[in-house]
This record gives C-alpha cells, sequence and structure tokens, in this order.
C-alpha cells in the first residue's frame, strides 16, 4: 500500500504485475473493499500479469477472470490501466503482442530507452513443483535472455495448457517482488529455495533474485 502510494507520489503511477493462481484471491478481494480500495491509489496503478493460460478470459482457468472477479468488477481502475494478457489466440502471437504492449506502456511513460521493464511490483506464486509465474522446470523459458513475455508449452500441473509468462529478466529487473504462498507442505519447498541461494537454483522460483526487494509470505493454512 504504502509502495503503491510513493510511487504515484513520485512518479504519478503504481505498476502492479498480478499473480495467476488461486492464493491471491483473497488479497485480491481485500484491496476491492474499504478501507483498502480507498487507500490504494487505483486510479494510477496500471496492472498487469505476470502470466496467463491459454483459455478465453472467461474461462475458469483464466488468470485475469480470477483478478476481475475479485478487483476489476469493482471499477476501480481506469479501463486503459488494465493491461490483460490475451490467452486465446496462438501462443507465439500472444507473448508478442504483450510484450509490444508493455514497450509501448513503459516508452510512452518516459522510458525510452530501457533494456528491460522496472515495474514497482510484482505478485509471485509458487507451484507445488516450484515452478513460478509459468516457468516451469526444465523449461527452456527459464534460459530466455531477450523476449520480455515468452510462450511456454503445458507443464506437468494443472491446468496443463499453453501459457503466456513474463521471463526471468523481467521479474529480476523488478522494484519489488512479493511471493504468496499457502500451505505446509509449501512450506517446506519454500525453506529449500531460500537456503539454496548460492549457484545454480533448485527450482525455477529459485532463480527470482530481483534487483530490488523480495519478500516470501507464506500461510500455513
Ligand atoms: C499459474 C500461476 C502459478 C501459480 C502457482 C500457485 O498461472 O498457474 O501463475 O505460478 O501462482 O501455481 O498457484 P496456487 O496459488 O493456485 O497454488
Amino acid at each position: 500500500m504504502v509502495t503503491a502510494q510513493q510511487c504515484v507520489a513520485q512518479r504519478g503511477r503504481f505498476t502492479l504485475v498480478a499473480s495467476g493462481g488461486s492464493t491471491p484471491q483473497p488479497l485480491y478481494r481485500l484491496l476491492a473493499t474499504l478501507p483498502f480500495a480507498h487507500r490504494m491509489p487505483w486510479s494510477q496503478t496500471h496492472l498487469f500479469w505476470g502470466d496467463e493460460r491459454c483459455v478465453t478470459a472467461d474461462h475458469p482457468d483464466s488468470n485475469y477472470r480470477l483478478v476481475k472477479e475479485e478487483l476489476l468488477a469493482q471499477g476501480l481502475l481506469p479501463t486503459a490501466n488494465i493491461h490483460r494478457m490475451v490467452g486465446e489466440i496462438p501462443a507465439a502471437t500472444g507473448a508478442a503482442n504483450y510484450e509490444e504492449e508493455l514497450r509501448n506502456f513503459f516508452v510512452s511513460h518516459g522510458d525510452e530507452a530501457i533494456t528491460w521493464p522496472v515495474f514497482d511490483l510484482i505478485l509471485l506464486g509458487l507451484g507445488s513443483d516450484g515452478h513460478t509465474a509459468s516457468l516451469f522446470p526444465n523449461s527452456s523459458a527459464l534460459n530466455e535472455k531477450t523476449k520480455w513475455v515468452t510462450a511456454t508449452p503445458p507443464g506437468v500441473l494443472a491446468p496443463q495448457v499453453h501459457r503466456l509468462t513474463l521471463t526471468l529478466p523481467v521479474l529480476n529487473n523488478s522494484a519489488e517482488v512479493i511471493f504468496l504462498v499457502a500451505g505446509a507442505k509449501k512450506k517446506t519447498l519454500v525453506e529449500q529455495i531460500i537456503s539454496h541461494r548460492q549457484g545454480q537454483a533448485e527450482y525455477p522460483a529459485g532463480y527470482i533474485k530481483p534487483q530490488g526487494k523480495l519478500h516470501w509470505y507464506i500461510a500455513e493454512v
């Protein structure tokens, strides 16, 4: 909340990347209700997605749909500030289009010569296989060093559909990253990831080492 207000005070905008999955659902709902709906500078917030399943926007597996139902339906953000990943077109096209949208956004907001975008805050989840966003174990997407957005084939976890995902250089160029994790089983996984900070990471989430701040919030539900 404070980060958002500080960003708006400094640059007149707050760029927030929503996580997929179900864990952040209560957070989106909370931020859409009083008093947080008024404390968040939603009218100056630009909302993006860290990844999306290649399904229609109204599909039960759509990451956009979850955020729409819990947050966007309240009409707090201007439509132009909602930057949806389009999952219902061929994945490679969807990835290229989203990258173009990101480049246009950051260039039009004064970041002409950037190599990588700097999002103010990126929310991430953690899969039980150690994936984050849609960067799955052993995926070639983990080695992507030039694209901002890429398409990935289905992972082993449901839903097994093609995905669009921000790449590691983009995620690691963020000013701040918050992992939201729920479940005792994942707590052990988080401990392994956090303790394994040197050398080759064991899990994709272990490659998240942002230039900015990194926080882990774990609910042992
Ligand atoms: C996705 C997500 C993915 C998710 C984790 C955790 O589209 O699947 O972005 O990275 O955050 O799999 O999902 P849950 O919060 O549902 O456990």
